[in-house]
C-alpha cells in the first residue's frame, strides 16, 4: 500500500501544517500531504505549502452560496487528490454534514483545550476566564457538532498565575505540534478504532 494521503485544511498561520511537514521530513510521520486547502486566499498556510512545493488550493466560500455547495466542492477536491485522511489545522469554518458523512472517521481536528471544556472560538481565553489550573489540547475525529467528536489524544498544559491568553496559547501550541503528527501516525498505522464515543488505540 502507498503512503497515507492527507488533505490539510487551514485558514491562517499554518503552524500545525508546518509541524506535520516537519514530522514527515524527519521520518516521524509516514504520510504525504496530497493537498493543502484554504478558505482564505491570504492564509500563511498556503504560503508554506508553496514553499515546500505541496499542491495547494484556495477554495473561496463566496463562490459557493447554495446550501452545502462549499462542502461538496471540498469533497470533490478530496476525491480529486485521492485523500485518505482530512486534517483540520486551524480551519475556521464548521464542516457541513455532507462532508462529515462522506469521510466519516476520516477527518481529524485539533482544538486548544481539554475537550469537552471550552469548545469553539478563543478556547485559551475561555480557559483563563474560567480559572482552570490546567488546560491543553485535544485531537479528535470530526462529527457534525462543534469540537464534539471522539477523542484520540490529549495533552495537558499548566495554567500559570500570570498567563495572558497569548502566553497560554503559546504553551499549548508547543504541545499541539507534538500531538498532531503523533495522532496522524496512529491513524496511518491503522491503530485507531472508534467504538461509540471512545477511540481505542491498538497495540503495535
Ligand atoms: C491552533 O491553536 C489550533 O488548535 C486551532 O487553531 C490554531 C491554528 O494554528 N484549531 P495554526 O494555524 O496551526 O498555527
Amino acid at each position: 500500500m502507498g503512503k497515507l494521503r492527507l488533505a490539510v485544511l487551514a485558514s491562517g498561520r499554518g503552524s500545525n501544517l508546518q509541524a506535520i511537514i516537519d514530522a514527515i521530513a524527519a521520518g516521524e510521520l509516514d504520510a504525504e500531504i496530497a493537498v493543502v486547502i484554504s478558505d482564505k486566499g491570504d492564509a500563511q498556510a498556503l504560503e508554506r505549502a508553496r514553499k515546500h512545493q505541496i499542491p495547494h488550493r484556495f477554495l473561496d466560500p463566496r463562490e459557493y452560496s447554495a446550501a452545502g455547495a462549499y462542502d461538496r466542492a471540498l469533497v470533490a477536491l478530496w476525491q480529486e487528490y485521492q485523500v485518505d485522511l482530512v486534517v483540520l489545522a486551524g480551519y475556521m469554518r464548521l464542516l457541513g454534514s455532507e462532508a462529515v458523512r462522506a469521510y466519516r472517521n476520516r477527518i481529524l481536528n485539533i482544538h486548544p483545550s481539554l475537550l469537552p471544556a471550552f469548545p469553539g472560538l478563543n478556547a485559551q481565553a475561555q480557559a483563563l476566564a474560567y480559572g482552570v489550573r490546567y488546560s491543553g489540547c485535544t485531537v479528535h475525529f470530526v462529527d457534525e457538532g462543534m469540537d464534539t467528536g471522539p477523542i484520540i489524544l490529549q495533552a495537558v498544559v499548566p495554567v500559570k498565575d500570570d498567563d495572558a491568553a497569548e502566553t497560554l496559547a503559546a504553551r499549548i501550541l508547543e504541545e499541539e505540534h507534538r500531538l498532531y503528527p503523533q495522532a496522524i501516525q496512529l491513524f496511518a498505522e491503522g491503530r485507531l478504532e472508534v467504538v461509540g464515543r471512545r477511540v481505542r488505540i491498538r497495540e503495535k
